[in-house]
Formats: structure tokens, C-alpha cells, sequence
């Protein structure tokens, strides 16, 4: 039985919500599971990562994720957990680089998540690693209106199919301009200002949004749009090319 079923979560007579569900232990580890582990998260925005090689950390649910874009242009969201003793192999906010090497024993990745190369490979492991099954854990990725999503589940449905009609509430705050977005950094949890106002507002206003709200933006940055003065600000530190 769910963590949810052992008690009415709301109770249909009153319409109050029973706050037990706040604090409930058995209801954060299921949510993690079920929804933080299997749904399309929103991760980022492609500004965040604008140029090759550019890299970003963020959370999926509890795991910790970075958001890189490949030389080849290619967005990755890898699981930060070296394959060899479970070491982060990033440890700071963002960055630009081709690889990622773990401090604890040497492992490097490259920025698509392929491991490339062990020390001691031969001395240690006799050349035995099956190197291509041991790279970075990787995540599926799509983007929406410049939006990065990310799901653990191989057998989710296309994100376009996942949004189904809720991309026109994103399109009403992502794509209603046409210069688009743009994220500002740095990651600050305060200055959420656009993903905000939406977060507030989307769950009251329809019953499909519910579907995308597994938001993983508690560290998100500022999002403006493209040209506005906003791009000038100090704290910007992402690419201000339009
Ligand atoms: S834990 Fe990463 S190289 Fe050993």
C-alpha cells in the first residue's frame, strides 16, 4: 500500500487537506520515487549552457545533475556520481569544460559522459574495465521553449506528448516574446522572479499544469528576456549574445 493511501489526503466532505502530508517521511521518499524519479523535471534553461563545453549544476529531485553541452552542441544531464566509488565529479555551480575528472582516484569523463580515462588501467585492471558501460549515468533530455526537461525513465512519452496542452501556459511566460529567454546567473534561489510568478499561478488557473510541476528550479536563476537591460546586470555571468 502507498504512503498516500494510508490515510485520506483530502477529505472530500470538508476540502481540507490532511498536513500530514507535509511531514510525512513515507510520502517524500514515494513522491521521490514515483514523480522526482520518473517524470519530465525541468532542469534549466539552454542559456544557462550557451556555448560547447559549457556545464551546470542542478538537482533532479535529490540527485545531483549536470547539465552540460557537448562539444558537439548536444545537451547531456549526467548523474554527478563517478562509476568507480560514487565520488562527485563536480563540485562547483557552473563552468565550461571538456572534461571531468574525480578527484578521488582519477577517473576522467568527457562532457557527454563518456569515461575516457581510468590510471592504472592496465597495472589495475589488467585492461578488463568494459570502459563504454561505466560512463556517466545519463539522463533524457528534450527542451521546450528553450526550457531544459530531463527524466530518469527510459519509458516516458516524448516530452511534447508529456506537456500535451500545458505548453501553452509555458508559451504564455517562455515564448511570448520573440527574442526569447535568457537565464542569468548566478544560481540564486531568491531571485526566481519569472519562474515565480508562474509557479504561483499555473496550479490554481488549470487542472493540466499539476503534470509539469515537478519543477527542480529551487536553484534556478533569473530569466529575462533577450535585450532587456537586465543582460548589463553585474551578476550576469552567462553569454549576453542574443
Ligand atoms: S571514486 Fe572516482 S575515481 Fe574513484
Amino acid at each position: 500500500m502507498g504512503a498516500t493511501q494510508q490515510y485520506a489526503i483530502i477529505d472530500s466532505e470538508t476540502g481540507k487537506i490532511d498536513r500530514r502530508i507535509f511531514i510525512d517521511q513515507a510520502i517524500y521518499d514515494e513522491e521521490m520515487a514515483k514523480i522526482f524519479g520518473r517524470a519530465w523535471l525541468m532542469i534549466g534553461h539552454e542559456s544557462l549552457v550557451s556555448k560547447a563545453n559549457d556545464f551546470f549544476h542542478t538537482y533532479m529531485g535529490e540527485d545531483p545533475v549536470i547539465l552540460t553541452r557537448d562539444s558537439q552542441g548536444r545537451l547531456h544531464a549526467l548523474l554527478n556520481m563517478c562509476r568507480h566509488r560514487g565520488n562527485r565529479v563536480v563540485r562547483c555551480d557552473d563552468g565550461n569544460a571538456r572534461h571531468f575528472m574525480c578527484t578521488y582516484h582519477g577517473w576522467t569523463y568527457a562532457n557527454d559522459g563518456t569515461l575516457e580515462y581510468v590510471p592504472g588501467e592496465s597495472e589495475a585492471y589488467y585492461n578488463a574495465l568494459d570502459r563504454p558501460s561505466l560512463g556517466l549515468i545519463e539522463a533524457r533530455v528534450d527542451t521546450y521553449a528553450g526550457i531544459v526537461f530531463a527524466t530518469w525513465a527510459a519509458d516516458a512519452p516524448s516530452l511534447e506528448a508529456y506537456l500535451g496542452d500545458a505548453r501553452w501556459y509555458l508559451d504564455t511566460v517562455f515564448n511570448r516574446r520573440d527574442c526569447g529567454m535568457q537565464a542569468l546567473g548566478p544560481m540564486n534561489g531568491s531571485s526566481l522572479s519569472i519562474g515565480r510568478r508562474w509557479w504561483t499561478t499555473a496550479p490554481t488557473t488549470t487542472t493540466s499544469l499539476p503534470a509539469i510541476c515537478p519543477v527542480s528550479w529551487s536553484r534556478a536563476a533569473t530569466l529575462v528576456a533577450r535585450g532587456s537591460r537586465m543582460r548589463t546586470s553585474s551578476r550576469a555571468r552567462t553569454s549576453t549574445s542574443s
